[in-house]
């Protein structure tokens, strides 16, 4: 049976982990793909609230979770989060971790916080987690993956040249502290005791369960505009594999071929944590009325997040580049008492009208959002349950975008509960 990919559809925070909670159970195998614990996707459903950073978030089905090759895996991040989730009765017998995920050492962070600084007014406004220098460290072999954890002597002999070289960095180049060898073997070792139950090679359990027929969600960290190579670089991630669906098979281990289809998520407006160009961000009062209708403050790091109106023409862009046959659009509720609403259907740049998302950065940087406005509904959307249920307005407002988007929207989310949802067509 083949797999599908849940992706983010604009600058992360679409709502990921939310739908993937939703559409878990009719799965047999969840896996995360890209990125590390910068991702933050939150998950409310009976037993309560979670923030899941490293863990997919169909653990709380008990089906099997994996954490694929591409992800990048901070040891104590990952046994805070099983200790969280066992501790409030989630089982994670069924979650496996790959051997060869890359692991964020101590001196990712403390280069992730020292590069920020050392790019001023250009910072990126990373987490801060140490997740990119973590990736820039795979890219460069200079990476130790989990296995490399698992035997002492040759652990002592990968850390022992890797810190080295690393030191020499920290010291020359950023006027930091030396980190100390046996502090850093002692507690990897540490973690490696605690996680060692979990770490195998999923890449055979992904390829077994699909050739076995098993349904296969794969879950996609932040947005599509944060990716690599498709986003507005230099404002953006560094997973390698990228965060878009082109990463999926990749970053856990199977053929592209199995991927049959790919869902966007997307929220009903837009927003963004961290720098870098937003044509749509409202930065006046409608734009913080938007941050407080929908409590946006990162899951992760709980800034602030940028607020804008719905951006088309990024949305587009993500579509095509993802292949999304359909969307899942999140957090309509949050417009319920809003009396207008916007939609940035194309830019303007230097006076000229553009409906496609530019890929230079002084474009982008210059695109000013031409706006379409349709009336609000000004009625609760929370407790529907079926498309026609909800206010004739808000079915126009969806039937918009899905129309300007070009894809059908397979789900809306009216509330963060599992069940505030209405499915129009199941996604599995
Ligand atoms: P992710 O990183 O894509 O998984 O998204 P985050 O968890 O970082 O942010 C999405 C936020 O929106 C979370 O607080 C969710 O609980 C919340 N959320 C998801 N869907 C809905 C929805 O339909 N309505 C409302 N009000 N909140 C939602
Ligand atoms: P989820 O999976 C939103 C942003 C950061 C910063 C940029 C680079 O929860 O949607 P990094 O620490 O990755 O080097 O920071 O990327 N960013 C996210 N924004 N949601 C995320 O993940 C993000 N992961 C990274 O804010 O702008
Ligand atoms: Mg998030």
């Amino acid at each position: 049976m083949p797999a599908v990919v849940v992706i983010g559809g604009q600058w992360g925070d679409e709502g990921k982990g939310r739908i993937v909670d939703l559409i878990a159970r009719k799965a047999q195998i969840i896996a995360r793909y890209s990125a590390g614990h910068n991702a933050g996707h939150t998950v409310v459903n009976d037993l309560g609230k979670f923030a899941l950073h490293l863990v997919p978030a169909g653990i709380f089905s008990e089906m099997t979770c994996v954490i694929g090759n591409g992800v990048v895996v901070e040891p104590a991040e990952l046994i805070d989060e099983i200790t969280i989730l066992e501790g409030r009765g989630v089982s994670t017998k069924r979650l496996f971790v790959s051997e060869r995920a890359q692991v964020v050492m101590p001196w990712h962070p403390i280069i992730d916080a020292a590069d920020e600084e050392l790019r001023g007014a250009h910072a990126v406004g990373t987490t801060g987690k140490g997740v990119g220098p973590a990736f820039i460290d795979k890219v460069a072999r200079m990476g130790l993956r989990l296995s490399d954890l698992a035997d002492a002597d040759s652990f002592a002999e990968r850390l022992s040249f890797v810190l080295d070289y690393k030191n020499r960095v920290l010291t020359r180049l950023y006027g930091r502290e030396p980190l100390d060898f046996d502090e850093i073997f002692d507690s990897y070792r540490g973690h490696w005791t605690r996680i060692e139950p979990y770490v195998t090679d999923t890449s055979r359990i992904c390829q077994e369960a699909l050739s076995r027929g098993d349904r296969m969600v794969l879950e996609g960290a932040q947005g599509s505009l944060l990716d690599l190579d498709s986003g507005t670089y230099d404002y953006v991630t560094s997973s390698v594999p990228s965060s878009t669906a082109a990463g999926a098979a990749l970053g856990v281990g199977i053929s592209p071929l199995d991927v049959n289809r790919v869902v966007g998520i997307f929220k009903a407006y837009q927003t963004r944590v961290g720098n870098g160009p937003m044509p749509s961000e409202l930065s006046d009062a409608e734009g913080d009325r938007l941050r407080e209708c929908g409590q946006e403050y990162g899951t992760t790091t709980g800034r602030p997040r940028r607020c804008g109106w719905l951006d088309v023409v990024a949305g587009r862009y993500s579509i095509a580049l993802n292949g999304c046959s359909s969307i899942a659009l999140t957090r309509l509720d949050v417009l319920d008492t809003f009396e207008a609403i916007k939609i940035c259907v194309a830019y303007e740049i230097d006076g000229e009208r553009v409906e496609r998302f530019p890929s230079s950065r002084r474009a982008i940087t210059a695109a000013k959002p031409v706006w379409e406005e349709l009336p609000g509904w000004l009625t609760p959307t929370s407790g529907c349950r079926r498309f026609d249920e909800l206010p004739t307005a808000a079915m126009n407002y969806v039937r918009r975008i899905e129309h300007l988007l070009g894809a059908p929207a397979d789900i809306v989310g009216v509330g963060p509960e599992r069940n505030e949802a209405i499915i129009v067509s199941p996604i599995i």
